[in-house]
């Protein structure tokens, strides 16, 4: 749990987007808890943890917020964006229709979230290798062409989740 006061320097509100079972909550739970879970529910609503890093000398707390993909259980949008300065948006390698919706997640990121706000593309489960629908080129060059950051990472084998974290904080900071 969160009750404990912790010191810091900076609040930094990041939000986790992209179509349901891509890996946001388990994403989220290896970076701020080192959980992964095989059989987590999607998420309904609207969760959100932290976790204090240190950047140059000045403890930085990131608070990360969670939805659901599916728009049936997602709560209001508008303050889900609202005060972000992150956003990771999320694809799976292996299904090609969540990387075919990210233009959905843009137009919904530019209507709710701020002009400033940082975002990086994240593929996630290369533990799934074999199953590659998406080459690393592919998720590079749509990163590029919408002047996002990238990294493809896995929940499940903790391949470049503090990494991940670690870029989009610092590129804020
Ligand atoms: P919604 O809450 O419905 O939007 O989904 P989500 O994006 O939060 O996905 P979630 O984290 O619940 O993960 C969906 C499924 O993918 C679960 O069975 C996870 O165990 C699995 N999963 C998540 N990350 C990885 C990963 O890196 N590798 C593999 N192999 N499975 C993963
Ligand atoms: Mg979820």
């Amino acid at each position: 749990n969160n009750s404990k006061k912790e010191e810091y320097d900076m609040l930094y509100k990041i939000v986790l987007i992209g179509d349901s079972g891509v890996g946001k909550s388990n994403l989220l739970s290896r970076f701020c808890r080192g959980e992964f879970h095989m059989e987590s529910k999607p998420t309904i609503g609207v969760e959100f943890a932290t976790k204090t890093i240190e950047i140059s000398g000045t403890q930085i707390r990131a608070q990360i917020w969670d939805t659901a993909g599916q728009d049936r259980f997602r709560s209001i949008t508008s303050v889900y964006y609202r005060g972000a300065m992150g956003a990771l948006l999320v694809y799976d390698i292996t299904k090609h229709p969540t990387f075919d919706n990210l233009d959905r997640w843009l137009k919904e990121l530019q209507k709710f979230a701020e002009s400033n706000i940082v975002v990086m593309l994240i593929g996630n489960k290369t533990d799934l290798e074999s199953l590659r629908a998406i080459t690393s080129d592919s998720g590079k060059k749509f990163a590029e062409e919408n002047h996002l950051l990238f990294i493809e990472t896995s929940a499940k084998d903790t391949i470049n989740v503090d990494l991940a974290f670690n870029i989009i904080l610092s590129e804020i900071f």
